[in-house]
């Protein structure tokens, strides 16, 4: 819990403005209240003014008042038009006429990524109502990776009670949540991506596992030779992180077997951030700890965007929109 509450501290220090398009979702609603009135971030909600005066009244809430409301069948017809010039600029050759964009801003989850790239907003928040492939594709059309990096990927900050671990107890898993089959420039780019996350959310000075079933060569397969070029690229990317690889969990976790498998290495035993091979191995491995060790996943938190975009689990809570609002705010911090 401390992590989460120095987050929503951190973000109240940042004055940022994050755009919520499912604005007036019952759960969305009272956690931008409660962004507002604790003053952890400003928040600008997509949907109808007039829903959304519904749902104030219906939840007695004090704050939202205060809210910019953007209705996407009436956006005020300046803002259409920097929208529509600037989303054919950046899409026409992938076929988006000014029709195509028109049509597009009418869907929030789409207004909310071109805010966002138009510099409206500095961070976008969904997936209370949406899956997350509805959330995630406008913004990787439009909002596009951070410079030097071209994959988004999700990192869970994963909080287990034997503090033996990582930094007393916290790690970061990734990638979980986007790209299925990453290449080994991928990969790397993902290493780079979560030791920024770990910077600027969490505070902690990464400490980088690359993953695989192999120790230092012992075992031959092209997916260990994946591991290998992504950690010499990753190395080449970024000299002064530390990162070992290719190694398993075991060498990468705990000291005695580290001196055992991996002598020498930086990362004597104690890595603090795991980067996993593929997605599926990343998504089972965060849910096998959450549920075995009874860990609580903070995520995903993606990473990678050239301006961060987050996207909720469906079943979330209110307190976790509050939370990934929080995160989002701290995001913008890595620019
Ligand atoms: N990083 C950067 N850009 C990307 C990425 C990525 N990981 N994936 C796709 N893109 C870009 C494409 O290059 C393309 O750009 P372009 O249109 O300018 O050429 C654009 O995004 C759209 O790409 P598509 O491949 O058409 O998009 P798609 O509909 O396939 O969706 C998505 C991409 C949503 C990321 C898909 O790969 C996906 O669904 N991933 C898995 C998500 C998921 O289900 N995760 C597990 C659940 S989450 C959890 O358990 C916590």
């Amino acid at each position: 819990m401390e992590i989460i509450y120095s987050i929503r501290k951190k973000a109240a220090g940042l004055n940022r403005r994050i755009v919520l398009p499912e604005g007036p979702e019952d759960r969305t609603i009272q956690a931008a209240d409660f962004l507002i009135g604790e003053g952890i971030a400003d928040v600008v909600l997509l949907g109808a003014k007039g829903r959304i005066k519904e749902q104030t009244a219906r939840y007695g809430l004090k704050h939202i008042a205060g809210a910019r409301v953007v209705d996407p069948y009436r956006i005020d017809p300046k803002d259409e038009e920097r929208y529509i010039e600037m989303m054919v600029k950046l899409r026409g050759e992938k076929g988006v006429t000014r029709d195509i964009a028109a049509k597009q801003l009418q869907d929030p989850l789409y207004l909310g990524a071109v805010m966002v790239k138009a510099g409206d907003v500095d961070g976008e928040v969904a997936g209370a109502v949406n899956y997350t492939s509805d959330v995630l594709r406008p913004a990787l059309q439009y909002v596009k990776t951070a410079p030097g990096i071209s994959v988004v990927s999700g990192a869970f900050i994963m909080r287990i009670p034997d503090k033996s671990f990582g930094d007393k107890g916290t790690l970061l898993f990734a990638d979980c949540a986007v790209s299925p089959d990453p290449t080994a420039q991928q990969l790397a780019e993902i290493a780079i991506s979560t030791a920024r996350t770990a910077r600027s959310i969490v505070g902690m000075e990464p400490r980088v596992a690359m993953l695989s079933f192999s120790t230092r060569g012992s075992a031959q397969h092209p997916s260990v030779d994946k591991v290998v070029e992504a950690t010499r690229i990753a190395r080449s990317l970024d000299p002064n992180l530390v990162i070992d690889g290719e190694m398993q969990a075991d060498a990468a976790l705990i000291p005695e077997i580290a001196e055992r498998k991996a002598p020498g290495s930086r990362l004597e035993g104690r890595a603090n951030i795991l980067i996993f091979p593929s997605l599926e191995v990343g998504n089972i491995a965060y849910k096998l700890v959450q549920r075995l060790a009874h860990a609580e996943a903070i995520g995903p938190v993606l990473q990678g965007m050239a301006s961060p975009v987050n996207d909720l689990s469906r079943g979330c809570s209110v307190d976790d929109i509050i939370n990934v609002v929080a995160i989002t705010a701290c995001q913008t911090s890595e620019k």
